[in-house]
């Protein structure tokens, strides 16, 4: 069976790509279970629940969120009855939501946990122990488990590689939105990359509009960052082949779509 899993998606252009490309991807790989991070989704920060909803209408089953994931408000109106969306497990005790979740096909189940990283970023529960309690409770329902690690630094990422290998058939990096060349089985049968990339504006900056971005570092004055409205857009991706019976993967491919790499010709 093939996992397909996309990368922050970015405000309108990258909802856009959903939109273009899901489909087309879904079409080549014919993965049994697609999960997409919307961690930006809502003009670069947040998800709505009518985002969420358009996602699980264009052919992603589940949706993984980030350090973002509150920012609009009216996430604590519906993560709850959110099925198919995860924040980060290891976000406080008594948070809304929640950082495991189930995705059953004819084929397979697969379990979806959400983590975030600790080093430059808000000190949150230890990932490393909460994860090894989600694949407890995971591989009781089932042996294919895909995690999502939102984080900052590669050595935290490298490092949740493998602690988990061999304990979860998947294990992508999110959040710095610029996708790594290392992904690889590790050698007990974990999928791995360090980080997908996004998917949403290619010529600004991690998917906001460069002229601010930059400006801030010109001046250090607070600046408003804004997701481009027009402009070249890019999809970043991974495709994993896991074997159900063991939850081991045998394959993972990167997936970039943009005008220097064109994935469909
Ligand atoms: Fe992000
Ligand atoms: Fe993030």
């Amino acid at each position: 069976m093939k996992l397909l899993f996309i990368g922050d998606v970015v405000g309108s252009p990258g909802r856009e790509m959903i939109d273009e490309y899901l489909p087309k991807l879904k079409q080549k790989f014919q993965p049994t279970v697609t999960i997409v991070n919307g961690e930006n989704a809502a003009a670069g920060k947040g998800i709505t629940e009518k985002i969420y909803r358009r996602f699980l209408e264009k052919g992603a089953q589940a949706v993984t969120l980030g350090n973002h994931a509150w920012d609009k408000r009216e996430i604590f109106d519906f993560i709850d009855e959110a099925e198919y969306m995860v924040r980060p497990a290891n976000f406080p005790e008594d948070t809304p939501g929640k950082g495991l979740t189930f995705v059953k096909t004819p084929k397979a189940e697969v379990a979806v946990i959400n983590l975030q990283g600790r080093t430059f970023l808000t000190p949150n529960d230890d990932p490393f122990r909460k994860v090894d309690e989600l694949i407890e409770t995971a591989k009781k329902r089932t042996p294919i488990i895909f995690l999502d690690f939102h984080a900052e630094a590669t050595s935290e990422k490298q490092a949740m590689g493998w602690y988990v290998d061999g304990r979860v058939s998947v294990n992508v990096g999110t959040h710095t939105h610029v996708q790594t060349a290392d992904e690889r089985i590790l050698p007990n049968g974990t999928a791995y990359v360090t980080d997908v990339g996004m998917t949403g504006p290619y010529d600004g900056i991690l998917g906001m509009e460069r002229e601010a971005v930059i400006k801030r570092f010109l001046t250090n004055l607070p600046v408003r960052f804004e997701v481009p409205k027009s402009g070249r857009t890019q999809l970043s991706g991974v495709v994993v082949d896991v074997d159900p019976q063991t939850g081991k993967a045998t394959n993972i491919k990167r997936i970039q779509i943009n005008d220097d790499h064109p994935f469909f010709s």
